[in-house]
């Protein structure tokens, strides 16, 4: 079979795969333990179902305009001056089938061949290949100072001649480190004066603890209009439960939205009309479920804390937000397929592995799950680590190789 060149260098999953051994074993009746999820397990806002029901119920369900229809993006509008403290038109907002295609379609419209895009390690593991769909060069970032906060220097020692964008995920998936406004105001001002373009994937927005505040890049753009290259993507997913509804958002300059949402129109042509409208229940509706499960996460987050500290050898770095962790286990083993592979198959607990994410010998651990499959988890894993030989898991990485391609969990 031959198939394009792009579509080769597209790496296969790590979620599903790894998924795939626990469906299995969980098939056989082995009591798997999932630390590997990507959404809150609370359920969508009422608000969000009823609204999507009450358009279910007319039983017309149509097509809407492609970037998203006027009740919507003006929920958008009203939540982008609320949490960015910035006041948008229609024109400045294309709502989209999750953050992701916002993303994508972002790169589709700015990105040609060979272009490099820029993005801090440890990064969202969809960026590089997204990069690579539209033909363009992935540049992961380690900062230089070997923790989860880049500062501007590292992004500045990685722009060459071909740089076009830089992508920021603050707080962080899968470290949860939310980086400091002054490295926020750093590289906006930055990709300014360089004329670059900067989307910043603020998904996890509200999702941050220890009485943090978000966090808007507008606050620091001095180009506000038509020529700000400043695209800001956020969406329902995570904040309001809301995964499957596939549900995301781009605010950015008028031209550029104006082609973003060409380009989606010929791919999907727009997200779906229930969707929208469950994303309007949602953005207009009772705030309260956010809060719920932001403090739920944060109380999650210190069980899991005070969990790991007692694994000997590993290193932690508290997450300031999300419900990923990124646990360094070098100590125990470098290669992170490898490792995963060892605690699936001996205490049959699921994580991911990070060199997904650009950190080899890290696993990410989250913590969206139920409290008991935190402490049971990391107490099965406290055992299995402290009986892990290296020289015997060789004979282990014939079944890694397995996992080998995996590099793209899915959220
Ligand atoms: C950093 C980051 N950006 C974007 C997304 C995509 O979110 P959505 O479900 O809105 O497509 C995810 C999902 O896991 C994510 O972790």
């Amino acid at each position: 079979m031959s198939i394009s060149e792009i579509a080769k260098s597209i790496g296969e999953s790590a979620t599903l795969k790894l998924n795939a051994t626990a469906a299995a074993l969980r098939a056989k009746g082995e009591p798997v333990i999932h630390l590997g999820g990507g959404e809150p397990k609370s359920k969508a806002p009422h608000d969000a179902l009823t609204s999507a029901a009450a358009l279910l119920n007319t039983g017309e369900v149509r097509y809407t305009p492609a970037d998203g229809i006027p009740a919507l993006k003006q929920a958008i509008i009203d939540y982008t001056e609320e949490f960015y403290r910035h006041r948008v038109e229609p024109r400045n907002v294309m709502a989209s089938g999750g953050a992701k295609q916002a993303i994508m379609v972002a790169l589709q419209t700015v990105l040609n061949p060979g272009d490099e895009v820029i993005f801090p390690v440890p990064y969202w593991v969809s960026y590089p290949d997204m990069a690579r769909l539209c033909g363009a060069v992935p540049v992961p970032v380690l900062p230089a100072d070997g923790s989860y906060y880049p500062c501007l220097d590292d992004i500045e020692q990685s722009v060459t001649a071909k740089t076009r964008v830089v992508i920021i995920n603050s707080p962080n998936n899968p470290s949860g480190a939310m980086y400091s406004a002054e490295f926020i105001r750093d590289v906006v001002r930055f990709c300014e004066r360089q004329d670059l373009y900067l989307i910043m994937d603020d998904i996890y927005q509200r999702l941050i603890f220890d009485g943090r505040k978000a966090i808007s890049c507008f606050d620091f753009a001095e180009e506000k209009g038509d020529e700000s290259k400043l695209i800001a993507v956020n969406g329902v997913s995570k904040q309001y439960a809301m995964t499957g509804f596939r549900l995301g958002w781009a605010v950015a300059s008028a031209p550029l939205i104006k082609v973003m949402g060409r380009i989606q129109g010929h791919q999907t042509s727009g997200p779906s009309a229930l969707s929208q409208q469950a994303a309007i229940g949602a953005l207009t509706g009772d705030q309260s479920s956010v809060e719920d499960l932001r403090t739920t996460l944060e109380n999650n987050r210190d069980i899991l804390m005070d969990q790991l500290s007692g694994i000997e050898g590993v290193k932690v770095t508290k997450p300031d937000g999300t419900f990923y962790s990124l646990v360094d286990f070098r100590h125990y083993e470098e290669d992170s397929l490898k490792l995963a592979q060892y605690l699936i198959e001996e205490a049959r607990v699921v994580t991911i592995p990070g060199v997904a994410f650009g950190l080899d010998g890290h696993l990410r651990i989250s913590y969206c799950g139920s409290i008991s499959d935190i402490t049971q988890g990391i107490e099965r894993i406290k055992l299995a680590v402290a009986s892990y030989s290296p020289k015997e898991s060789s004979q282990r990485s014939a079944r890694a190789a397995d996992l080998e391609s995996l590099t793209e969990p899915r959220a």
